[in-house]
């Protein structure tokens, strides 16, 4: 077993994820700061904390929950990559993280039906696999996904993973959990599908990879003619935010969640 010592000197010694090389073991996880522009563009405040944090050490810096599409935004000052005019600003982002000689990945996601709670205009209805009758935990205005809207939200992850490799970030997190939109598709409590689409409850495996499948194309694509290509620290890397156990009764269990990282995992 290793010594109390030996564990925290493991802490600074360099780690690889993929092809990503990160100088220690410390992350920043995933965090919200409510501090982009109203517009979802990177601010300057943005700018000056990622700075900071890249400048205490921290190996590793997750941004908050990016929205893939407007239709996926839940919280005010939140940053987008619903176009390329995201871009520029990223671009800023990533550099100055990377002149720390930090590596940065950018968590991107939909909300789904959890944008009720940031609704004013009540007569706008958010998506979501399906709409769930009387259920004790969640109201609002929303509806179940078109499949021809569900195919176009895949598409959507997919241009916002070419544009985060466009904005220089070493690495995309799909976020699967914490109740917005894929951990809806994933759980069958929220999601009572039976078509054909991509996304269905059916199957848990087919429904976490549709969106990483569609992710990665797009990421190898946008390496071709990159000067940066075969340059192993700068590819950018896929990882999966996944849901644990949903708290109610007829929701996701671990078990199949453990199931599907090692499917995802191969
Ligand atoms: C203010 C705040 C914002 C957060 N935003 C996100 C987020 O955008 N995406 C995410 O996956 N997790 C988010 N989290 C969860 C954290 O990434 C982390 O998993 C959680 O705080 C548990 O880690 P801890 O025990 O070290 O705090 C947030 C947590 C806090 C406190």
């Amino acid at each position: 077993m290793l010594s109390k010592e030996d564990t925290m000197n493991t802490l600074f010694e360099p780690v690889k994820i993929g092809t990503m090389e990160i100088k220690n073991r410390f992350v920043r996880s995933a965090t919200y700061d409510g501090s982009a522009k109203r517009s979802g563009h990177v601010s300057e405040r943005q700018l000056q904390m990622f700075d900071t944090l890249a400048h205490g050490g921290v190996g590793l810096i997750v941004t908050g929950i990016t929205y893939v599409d407007p239709s996926g935004q839940n919280l005010p000052f939140q940053n987008s990559m619903a176009s390329d005019e995201y871009i520029p600003g990223f671009k800023k982002l990533t550099d100055i993280v990377h002149n720390r000689g930090a590596k940065i990945a950018i968590q991107l996601f939909h909300a789904g039906r959890e944008r009720v709670r940031f609704l004013k205009d009540k007569t706008e209805e958010a998506i979501a696999p399906s709409f769930v009758k009387d259920d004790p935990y969640f109201s609002g205005n929303y509806r179940s996904l078109e499949e021809d809207e569900i195919r176009q939200i895949i598409e959507n992850f997919g241009d916002a993973a070419r544009r985060s490799r466009e904005a220089g970030f070493d690495a995309v997190q799909v976020h699967g959990a914490h109740g917005f939109l894929l951990s809806q598709f994933l759980s069958p409590y929220t999601n009572h599908r039976e078509d054909d689409c991509d996304l269905r409850g059916g199957d848990q495996t087919d429904a976490l990879q549709a969106t990483p499948n569609r992710v990665d194309p797009q990421l190898s694509s946008s390496r071709e003619g990159d000067e940066r290509q075969g340059d192993a620290v700068h590819e950018t890397e896929i990882d999966h935010d996944l849901p644990g156990d949903d708290p109610q009764g007829g929701g996701a269990h671990q078990n199949p969640d453990h199931q599907v990282s090692g499917d995802l995992r191969e």
